[in-house]
């Protein structure tokens, strides 16, 4: 008898959607097999009803040190990306190692509640104390169960503008980090940018890691670090190790450099991480009218074969004031900011917290929905991600390593209408037709 099986599912982003059956054991996919036969036995058994089996969101970027702590001491009145730096510093002395662990978990709590079972999340590393990196380190490992989480070491104030930056980064990769950050644009001059590269490159480098940078958040067309970081990942040979996060300056290039920039991270192999939430939010705020909407050219990029992914970057903190740890609304909202809204686009945006954010964190086999992969995936009761995305649909339920961690009601309402019977709804198009069931009406919507 297996641990757990799904009965009758249909798996997003398959040509073939005949219901298939996942059998489960040991934490483990063991096959995916058509829903035709006599069911397996099962400890456990979960009867889909035609719902969407889809590997778990994956979000690609965060910031669990900062997160829950929004008007402490003081709100960012003007919204600007520096003055939310300033607040930051200004909580930081306050931080201990017992208020991050229980600010973290409970974001935790919430990402895994809404499907989230990997997470990157950046911890400010310009800290002598390095308070928030060691807290988060035990995070990791008190959540590993339920949650992947990569720590990234980010340099805050900078690499070198930040008294013993370049050491509090080595420490911090010697101390076990994951991924090496950087900061360039914050630097105090564009040399220490460039600097500040090469020193997190050397750092991965030697100790085996993957690099994600905070790239060019500012709307200054003269900010460009993205090409040398870019160039330094090839040159190296890290290339889809390499992330540039943010890289909101991509949205005031000029025509003719936007072109080489394509040609040249097309090559690169390097990962776009956008953030449409709070940069939507940060961004912006020294213009006039026309304001500029502050993100990286998502569209373009994606044309010219560069892989992306939407984070939701913070949570309540210095930096954004919302947000709730749910991918679909980063999803929703980032097919709504970069424009990314034809049918196929909006698939690409759950893509863009699927897949594509898994690529970002190089989970290769670790993810995805095939025998022999660790048994974590969620089922959503959707049409398709295209639905999905629409109706900004829960997970029924959220399996991690072969159990059930999350599991949510159905959200629709009960209508009672004048003249009518009362009717459930839920925004399903094809439900009042006929009564026709979400799910007999699936291939037709697709
Ligand atoms: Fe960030």
């Amino acid at each position: 008898m297996i641990d757990l099986l799904i009965r009758d599912a249909r798996i997003a982003g398959s040509p073939d959607p005949a219901p298939v059956d996942l059998h489960v054991d040991g934490g483990v996919i063991l096959e995916v097999v058509p829903a035709t036969g006599e069911p397996a036995p099962a400890q456990v058994v979960i009867e889909a009803r035609g719902a969407l089996l889809c590997a778990p969101y994956v979000e690609p970027h965060i910031h669990l040190d900062s997160a829950l702590t929004a008007g402490e001491p003081r709100w960012n009145e003007s919204g600007t990306l520096w003055e939310g730096i300033a607040c930051w510093s200004e909580r930081k002395p306050m931080l201990t190692r017992q208020d991050v662990i229980d600010r973290a978990e409970e974001i935790l709590r919430w990402q895994v509640a809404n499907g989230v079972l990997f997470v990157r999340s950046h911890v400010d590393i310009t800290d002598p104390k390095l308070e928030a990196l060691d807290a988060l380190l035990e995070v990791r490992d008190r959540v590993k169960d339920v949650v992947g989480l990569q720590i990234v070491a980010f340099p805050q104030e900078g690499i070198c503008s930040f008294p013993d930056g370049d050491k509090l980064i080595e420490e911090a990769a010697r101390r076990g980090v994951d991924v090496v950050g950087a900061i360039p644009h914050f630097e105090d001059t564009r040399e220490d940018g460039v600097r500040s590269i090469e020193i997190a490159i050397d750092v991965a480098l030697r100790y085996g890691l993957l690099v994600d940078a905070h790239c060019d958040e500012i709307d200054d067309e003269q900010s460009r670090f993205i090409e040398v970081l870019a160039t330094q990942a090839m040159r190296t040979g890290l290339r889809e190790r390499v992330t540039a996060s943010h890289a909101t300056a991509m949205g005031s290039y000029n025509a003719a450099y936007s072109y080489k920039l394509r040609r040249l991270l097309g090559r690169s192999g390097i990962n776009l991480v956008c953030n449409p939430l709070v940069n939507l939010h940060l961004q912006g705020r020294f213009d006039g009218y026309p304001k500029r909407r502050g993100l990286l050219q998502a569209k373009e990029m994606l044309g010219a074969g560069v892989n992306i992914a939407f984070g939701h970057d913070d949570i309540m903190d210095p930096w954004y004031p919302l947000g709730t740890g749910n991918s679909i609304q980063v999803a929703l909202v980032g097919a709504h900011a970069t424009q990314l809204t034809a049918p196929s686009e909006v698939e690409e945006c759950f893509r863009m917290v699927t897949d594509r954010a898994a690529a970002t964190l190089c989970l290769g086999e670790g993810y995805g929905i095939a025998g022999g992969r660790p048994a974590n995936f969620m089922l959503l009761p959707a049409l398709s991600p295209f639905d999905a995305v629409r109706r900004q649909v829960r997970p029924s339920h959220v399996v991690a390593r072969g159990r059930v961690v999350a599991s949510s009601p159905p959200s629709a309402a009960t209508l009672h209408w004048p003249g009518r019977a009362a009717e459930s709804v839920d925004g399903v198009r094809s439900r009042d037709a006929a009564g026709a069931t979400w799910r007999d009406r699936g291939d037709a919507a697709r």
